[in-house]
């Protein structure tokens, strides 16, 4: 089983990190083949809408966003995790999201559409962290992880959401949290393995 974590932040060892980590404890636990990127660590530029992947799946730009489509094409299980900037995902986030659009076509009629991984059964959890208490604060971050997720084709089994944390790291403190999102990760293991 291969699991994959995708983090919207750029702080090494930050909140959403430490989000990540309990996720992926179960499967760490379980055997499993995980893997943990920093979108922040590649180059991926803005789509441009040129249309160029209509027909193909493929982005046409060259960049580092092809790497990370094959490492989604690899594995059973995805966790996709920002902080929440300015009420939504990170534009490290929104920028990979964008990119995203290469992994549907619209075959018919533009009000329906395909996905890459439909009938794929892999599986994800979305997460994401904010400073303030209020949920309001979080804006769209976790909706807009999830709606993306199911709109290129995952089964989405849970989401985490974290509310009130700034110092980097900080969040491992709630022991609630932590174990909410180990068993997040839990579920998502359960799920992948039957
Ligand atoms: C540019 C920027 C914008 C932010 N916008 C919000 C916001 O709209 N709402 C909020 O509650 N927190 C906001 N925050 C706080 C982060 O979401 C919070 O510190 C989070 O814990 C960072 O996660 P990380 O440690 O994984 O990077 C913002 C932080 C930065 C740097």
């Amino acid at each position: 089983m291969k699991i994959l974590s995708i983090n919207g932040s750029r702080r090494k060892a930050g909140n959403t990190e430490s989000l990540i980590q309990s996720i992926l404890t179960p499967f760490q636990r379980g055997g499993a083949q995980t893997e943990s990127i920093f979108l922040g660590d590649f180059t991926i530029g803005a789509c441009t809408g040129c249309e160029g992947c209509r027909n193909s799946w493929v982005c046409v730009i060259k960049d580092d966003f092809a790497q990370i489509v094959k490492k989604l094409d690899e594995a059973d299980g995805i966790v996709f995790a920002s902080p929440t900037y300015w009420y939504s995902v990170t534009s490290d986030m929104k920028r990979f999201i964008d990119r995203c659009y290469s992994l549907i076509q619209f075959p018919v009629t533009r009000k329906e559409w395909i996905s890459k991984y439909q009938g794929s059964k892999k599986a994800c959890v979305t997460a994401a962290v904010c400073e303030q208490f209020e949920e309001s604060a979080m804006g769209n971050t976790l909706s807009l992880l999830t709606d993306f997720s199911k709109d290129i084709g995952l089964d989405v089994v849970e989401t985490v959401k974290g509310l009130g944390f700034f110092e980097a790291g900080s969040i491992k403190a709630d022991h609630r949290l932590m174990e909410k999102a180990e068993t997040a990760g839990q579920h998502l293991f359960d799920h992948i393995k039957r």
